[in-house]
């Protein structure tokens, strides 16, 4: 059910490629005109494609009376995207350079007050805002894939940043079912990266060293820790195991594991051509013929079930969720 909106807010994304169209989908979602540069003359088929997988996704995934979508467009330069936001979210490459120009441009073009959010995967805020007019604005503002329906965004100041930059962020990720985890100190890779790199990196070694292929690999996640990760995480998880003597009784018995050599923690293997090969050639087989659209939606699917299920216990995800469609619902009852 939509209903009519008064005032239009409107954001500007800097970037229109796998996440810069999934925040185009969270946004357009939740009411808001988007103005998005990307200079890639795909950009439009792309983002098209992504919001039509998101309508589909949120179609199933929630009842709650949702705004009238906003109209997407593309425009010719990050200036223009800057000029009448309210807001702006750049997911440009993962590259100094690109990041801290396109930055540094739009910055030019916005009013002072217009925050500035950066996907960045790991580039330190310190840096990205160096080039910026009114750089205290800028916040890292981490996303994860897709952006339209996992509620995480890391939040990061910078040693330039305000604080009132970091809550008119944390306001706006809210408003549009997000869950935003504040970190008080910048650090490369921040605390998801971090966590994920670290299983990457083994998933790499194991994959380079033939003891598993991709495909055991996401077995040996998906059949098991994986499924209780997305409610317990990962410290909860350990101290659930370590029984009635809790997180005391788990170290005792696990931490001494910790010297032993279960994983490589910095020792990356060597991106070999036949590495690459053969990590291409079996994820090929493991898709199955599916093209990345339809792979989307198969994930999709599997994420609306478990954040409906999650909603049924009003937990971790699930609370985020319910809370987002309480806030729908009183926002519709407001409106009429
Ligand atoms: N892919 C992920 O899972 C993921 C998750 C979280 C954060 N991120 C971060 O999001 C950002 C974007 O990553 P992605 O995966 O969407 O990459 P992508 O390659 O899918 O998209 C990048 C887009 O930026 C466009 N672009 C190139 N130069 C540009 C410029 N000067 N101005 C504006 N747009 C430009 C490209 O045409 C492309 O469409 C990166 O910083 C990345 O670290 C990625």
């Amino acid at each position: 059910m939509a209903e009519a909106t008064a005032a239009r807010r409107r954001v500007g994304l800097l970037g229109g490629g796998v996440i810069g169209g999934g925040w185009a989908a969270r946004f357009a979602l939740n009411g808001f005109d988007v103005d998005l540069f990307d200079p890639n003359p795909q950009a439009k088929r792309k983002v098209d494609e992504v919001l039509a997988n998101a309508r589909r996704a949120w179609d199933a995934l929630t009842e709650a009376p949702l705004p009238s979508e906003g109209a997407v467009t593309i425009v010719a330069s990050a200036e223009e995207a800057a000029a009448h936001a309210e807001f702006v979210q750049e997911s440009a490459p993962e590259n100094e350079s690109i990041k801290r120009s396109l930055l540094a441009a739009a910055s030019r073009a916005a009013g002072p007050d217009v925050v500035f959010g950066s996907s960045t995967s790991g580039l330190l805020p310190s840096l990205l805002q160096s080039d910026m007019t009114h750089p205290e604005r800028l916040v890292v503002g981490h996303p994860f894939n897709p952006v339209y329906l996992l509620p995480l965004v890391e939040v990061c100041p910078g040693s330039q940043t305000s604080e009132v930059a970091v809550q008119r962020a944390v306001s706006v990720y809210t408003g549009l079912g997000m869950r935003p985890l504040v970190l008080q100190h910048e650090i490369d890779g921040f605390v998801a990266d971090r966590l994920l790199e670290a299983l990457w990196r083994e998933a790499l070694g194991l994959v380079a060293d033939g003891v598993a292929t991709v495909e055991q690999v996401d077995d040996a996640i998906r059949f098991g820790a994986g499924l209780r990760w997305a409610s317990m995480g990962t410290m909860l998880t350990y101290r659930i195991a370590g029984g009635e003597g809790g997180m005391r009784h788990f170290m005792a018995q696990f931490g001494p594991a910790l010297q032993w050599p279960w994983s490589r923690l910095t020792d990356v293997p060597e991106l070999t051509d036949d590495l690459l090969d053969r990590i291409d050639e079996q994820s090929d087989a493991q898709a199955g013929g599916a093209s990345v659209r339809e792979l989307e939606r198969l994930r999709d699917d599997c994420l609306v079930a478990v954040l409906q299920g999650l909603r049924s216990t009003g937990y971790a995800a699930g609370e985020v969720l319910a809370d987002y469609e309480q806030s729908l619902r009183q926002r519709s009852d407001t409106a009429s």
